[in-house]
């Protein structure tokens, strides 16, 4: 294999910034990380430093590169993938951010998106957008920064500022202020962007009052974004692939063919289901959106989003104090045959997928004298669980056809229990791939793609090997009975 046969993945996710170097194969062989400051100005706000971002993107670049022992002539290509739906401002000819990153999780329009909604436009949204009207989107947060920013509106609509997500951001500052470009999964997470003519919709920009001016140029998936400024990796490298990071993650867990499904665990759940070339439009409140984009087509796919996770393992760490590391929980958990009847549904920030109640609060229910904290752990181990067969059942409702498997990745993945209990909660197998870096993966996949490292997607595919296959084995009556006690806790949360 050539030196030049690397690929070097860039991660840039809600809570840290990763760069990883991977060979021709697709193996990892280096990974760098640097986590950055979260701001929480308000109540359910949160902020990004753009700065803090830049800047660790290209420490943990350079490192990465270093810990390789590579420079820019090995490396073929750049793939980048993202944290989604967050929301930057800049000025086009600075470059400079205007505001902070308005963070996906931030709820501050929440209010403006009910009056929306309210106001009837729920099913012209949903039609083009594949998305139910939401804050977690990135629409309402560039109207909110240009509406809070003075001068921000007039200068947008003059096309001296641009709008990004992460991705975006990053391209513009790479390439040296070349290129204001996204890709086609990133814009189908805007509220923006019209999912079945692939452009961006004059309807949507009227309703949420965006200016076409700011907005980015839309490619495939696989793509020619331009090329690094040389002082960043010491020569130019090109960027050739760039997918939001649950879409990455798909992509590098080869779901691609209809009906292939995976679930990232991290500070949230995200389950996707590939439904080809057709959008399938949700009867149970999943969101459609656009898998990838390559030579112009479009795959689709399902999404259920869970915001709660990973965050209610930091939760029992840091709001309740029963464990001091996250990764205690599973000894913690284990340590008791079951949760004793106890449910802890993680409303912290509401529900998601597919109850989309923002008002609902977590609770935990169920507890008698004797429940300890290894209870608790283990109903906030298990309500990871609960919460994916909420959504597999919204999906298998939906799509019709067979879901043969759930390929998992992310933090929590890494648990061979809680991918016990899935399965079993499931009745279907769970399966954990060798990579268990998945979404960078994607990220590097779609790149070689584009350089012609691999030829096509059965090189993506052939590259996916399973390194532990979870086969249900609870019986059916005691998972039923378990799972009619998670329903019955989250209807008892439920705002309305
Ligand atoms: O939609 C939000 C999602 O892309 C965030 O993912 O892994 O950065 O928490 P993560």
């Amino acid at each position: 294999m050539s030196r030049n046969g690397h690929i070097l993945a860039i991660d840039q996710g809600t809570t840290s910034s990763r760069a990883i170097v991977f060979d021709g194969r697709g193996t990892p062989i280096a990974v760098a990380r640097r986590e950055f400051p979260q701001h929480y100005p308000g109540d359910g706000w949160v902020e990004h430093d753009p700065a803090d971002i830049l800047r660790d993107v290209r420490t943990v670049a350079r490192e990465a590169m270093e810990q390789a022992g590579l420079t820019a002539a090995d490396i073929a290509a750049i793939g980048i993938t993202n944290q989604r739906e967050t929301t930057v401002v800049w000025d086009r000819a600075t470059g400079e951010p205007i505001h902070r990153a308005i963070v996906w999780q931030d709820r501050r329009t929440a209010a403006l998106c009910h009056q929306i909604a309210d106001a009837g436009h729920g099913e012209m949204v949903r039609a083009k957008t594949g998305l139910l009207i939401d804050a977690y989107f990135s629409a309402t947060k560039i109207a909110w920064i240009l509406d809070h920013v003075p001068g921000a509106r007039d200068r947008a609509e003059r096309g001296e500022l641009c709008f990004g997500t992460i991705d975006s951001f990053l391209i513009y500052q790479l390439t040296g202020k070349a290129v204001h470009a996204t890709d086609a999964t990133n814009a189908s997470r805007t509220m923006l962007f019209d999912i079945h003519t692939q452009d961006w919709d004059d309807e949507l920009l009227g309703l949420f009052r965006v200016p076409r001016a700011m907005l980015p140029r839309v490619l495939d998936s696989s793509d020619d974004f331009g090329v690094t400024e040389p002082t960043l990796l010491g020569a130019p490298v090109p960027i050739a692939g760039v997918a939001g990071d649950q879409q990455a993650a798909a992509f590098g867990q080869a779901c691609l063919s209809p009906g292939m499904a995976k679930s990232t665990y991290g500070t949230g759940c995200f389950a996707l289901i590939n439904t080809g070339t057709t959008p399938v439009v949700s009867k149970n409140r999943l969101l459609t959106t656009v898998a990838y984009r390559l030579n112009g087509v479009t795959s689709y796919a399902q999404e259920g989003s869970i915001f709660v996770a990973g965050a209610a393992i930091k939760w029992l760490r840091d709001g309740l104090g029963i464990i001091t590391h996250a990764s205690q929980t599973d000894d913690l958990a284990t340590r008791v045959p079951d949760s004793h009847g106890v449910y802890l549904v993680p409303a912290f920030v509401g529900l998601g997928a597919p109850y989309w109640d923002s008002e609902a609060r977590a609770a935990i229910f169920g507890m008698t004298l004797d429940v300890g904290p290894a209870h608790i752990a283990r109903a906030a181990l298990e309500a990871v669980a609960y919460q994916t067969r909420d959504l597999m059942d919204a999906m298998a409702g939906d799509w019709g056809g067979a879901i043969n498997a759930l390929r998992v990745d992310g933090g929590m993945a890494a648990n061979d229990w809680l991918c016990q209990f899935l399965a079993d909660l499931l009745g279907m197998p769970v399966e954990r791939p060798e990579i268990i870096e998945t979404t960078a993966l994607g990220a590097a996949c779609l790149a070689a793609l584009k350089v012609g490292l691999f030829d096509g997607l059965e090189a993506v595919s052939a590259g996916w090997r399973c390194e532990r296959r979870f086969e249900p084995r609870m019986d059916p009556a005691n998972r039923d009975r378990l799972f009619a006690g998670w329903r019955d806790a989250v209807a008892r949360t439920r705002s309305r």
